[in-house]
């Protein structure tokens, strides 16, 4: 079982981007692969920007960029992901989905098992894909495991890897190697809602809605607090703006469900403001107001 020369990753959007970059700018191949036209060319200008950037601040030669960008394939074409050595899957946030790509995965990669199948899901259990794999070719499951990137991946240092009920040893001590080749740090958790880091900051931004709530204070005290009391680079409230709040409520619905207990509900106020459309950054008011 050689070096990984290509990446498959499943999903061209603000994850899967990110994933493709820095597998290119570690020397290994990337095929990146979406199902939308639009989100490939959106990814391959943003690859072209931040390389740009990255020589201007004298991070990288043009020499280096111009092999890196070399390095990725963008491909609306499913069947091109038979030219990977390894997947890693980052499209929408939905086990349909993800269950129907990790079966036909499966059947693509069934002559050839030492290709791993892993996902980027921030919440989905690895168990539950693995299942899906495993009804594409049996036995697959032993190759699904989670390497959950954070946001934005260029920048942020940690993998959390995490082994299904069905994943190898082999197959996770691979991602671990793996996760440090692409400059990673990568740290080991089991297979429960929400793994490790949205199991513990989740809740506390919950928390943090409770007691914008309770009225015990205002978001910019909140957040202020946090920052300055306990060292948090972004408040609760502001991160939670920058993650989405739709998202949030999704993620604690996930811990509510998958840890069987209602403490983690999502918080009502938070609930509100979904409703009311105010989604966070990216519909430019969430707990705080952002200019157009
Ligand atoms: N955004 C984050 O902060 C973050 C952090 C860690 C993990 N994740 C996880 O990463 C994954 C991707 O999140 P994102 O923020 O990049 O989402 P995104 O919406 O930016 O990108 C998702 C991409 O998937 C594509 N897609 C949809 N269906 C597809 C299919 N069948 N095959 C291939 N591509 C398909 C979409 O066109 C889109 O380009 C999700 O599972 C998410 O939970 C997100």
């Amino acid at each position: 079982m050689g070096e990984v020369q290509t990446i498959g990753v499943v999903g061209s959007g603000q994850m899967g981007g990110g994933i493709a970059q820095i597998a290119a700018t570690s020397g290994i191949g990337a095929i990146a692969f979406d199902v939308h036209q639009t989100s490939l060319d959106k990814c391959r200008k943003l690859h072209e920007k931040l390389m740009g950037r990255a020589v201007e601040k004298e991070r990288m030669t043009r020499d280096e960029a111009d092999a890196a960008l070399g390095r990725i394939t963008y491909t609306a074409n499913f069947d091109d992901l038979a030219g990977a050595d390894w997947i890693i899957e980052a499209a929408v946030e939905d086990m349909k989905l993800k269950g129907e790509l990790f079966a036909q995965l499966a059947g693509m990669f069934d002559k050839r098992e030492d290709v791993v199948l892993a996902t980027n899901t921030s919440s989905i259990s690895i168990t539950e894909i693995a299942t899906a794999a495993d009804k594409g070719a049996a036995g697959a499951g032993s190759r699904v495991v989670g390497m959950h990137f954070f946001n934005p991946v260029p920048v942020m240092k940690l993998v959390e890897v995490i082994r299904g009920l069905q994943t190898s040893d082999d197959v996770v001590n691979r991602t671990v190697a793996l996760a440090e080749r692409m400059g990673k740090v990568p740290l080991r958790a089991n297979d429960r809602a929400g793994f490790v880091s949205n199991r513990v900051l989740m809740p506390m931004i919950n928390e943090a809605f409770y007691a914008w709530m309770e009225g015990v204070a205002e978001p910019e005290a909140i957040d202020g607090i946090m920052k300055l009391g306990c060292a948090h680079p972004m408040g609760p409230l502001r991160l939670a703006d920058f993650i989405g709040l739709d998202t949030c409520v999704h993620i604690m619905d996930v811990l509510a469900e998958g840890l069987n207990n209602e403490r983690y509900r999502a918080c009502p106020k938070l609930k509100q403001l979904v409703m009311a459309g105010r989604l966070g950054d990216k519909s430019g008011h969430g707990v705080f107001e952002y200019g157009k």
